[in-house]
């Protein structure tokens, strides 16, 4: 896969180089280029932001540096190749596993991180014409800027790629995941010593009985997502429940 970020603070980036995203690179599974967007202005203070039209707050990023860079960034891929365009901001579509699932699937990724009050709405407008662009949010908090979204979001895709984690299957249980707890929020875990500090760890998990720790561990995680997350629970067809699920 083909990931481009295209930001003001080329360096905020730094993390993609270390742990499982930097692993990725270095296996050649991701192909990371980050890019300065300075680089496309043409003024001697690099400007890429002005004031907002019909007045307000904060300063709005301009078009054409963005369009300058996208452009190059585009035409450097073979030809007729699109990338998916990545649009950080609070006001866009959330950021799911589901989403995460989609963006692994294609083969390049382009990020536009902004600062400020945000991107001059004609950018999107623009790419949109010939370019699948999704605007996301990766929670409902404001951030200063997106390279931190950007980051989250390449974590949650990269390790879904094949060969990113060690165990193909790890991810198969993971909270939020379609199959596997199918949707809950995963349960407690333990590992050795036996007992720390006076807290010993279930006893059903030292049974070696499968479906007794198969039962237990979804006892938990519905137990977890009812407490934490009623509304992944509301939002289900009760078919999905069992009786026993019902008592838990
Ligand atoms: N930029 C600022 N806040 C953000 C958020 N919550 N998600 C994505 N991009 C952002």
């Amino acid at each position: 896969m083909r990931l481009d970020v295209i930001t003001i603070f080329p360096e905020y980036l730094e993390p993609l180089n270390v742990s499982l995203v930097g692993k990725a690179r270095s296996r050649g599974v991701l192909d990371v280029r980050v890019h300065d967007l300075r680089e496309w202005t043409h003024d001697r203070h690099h400007t890429v932001d002005d004031t907002p039209y019909g007045g307000g707050p904060g300063m709005v990023m301009k078009p054409e540096p963005w369009g300058e860079a996208l452009d190059t960034v585009i035409d450097s891929g073979s030809p007729g190749e699109r990338p998916v365009v990545i649009v950080p901001t609070p006001s866009g579509r959330p950021f799911t596993q589901e989403l995460a699932i989609h963006l692994a699937a294609r083969p390049w990724l382009v990020f536009t991180p902004a600062r400020y009050e945000g991107i001059d709405r004609r950018v999107v407008e623009e790419y949109a014409r010939d370019h699948e662009v999704l605007e996301v949010s990766i929670g409902d908090y404001v951030l200063a800027g997106g390279e931190a979204p950007v980051l989250v979001m390449t974590e949650a895709v990269a390790r879904l790629l094949p060969g990113v984690l060690g165990n193909a299957e790890s991810h198969r249980d993971d909270s939020f995941a379609p199959g596997g707890m199918a949707g809950l929020l995963e349960g407690p875990v333990y590992t050795k010593p036996p007992e720390w500090r006076g807290h010993g760890i279930p006893e059903v998990l030292l049974s070696g009985h499968h479906g007794r720790i198969a039962r237990w561990r979804r006892d938990q995680a519905l137990r977890r997502t009812a407490r934490h997350r009623p509304d992944l629970i509301a939002g289900r067809d009760p078919a999905e429940f069992d009786a026993h699920d019902l008592r838990v």
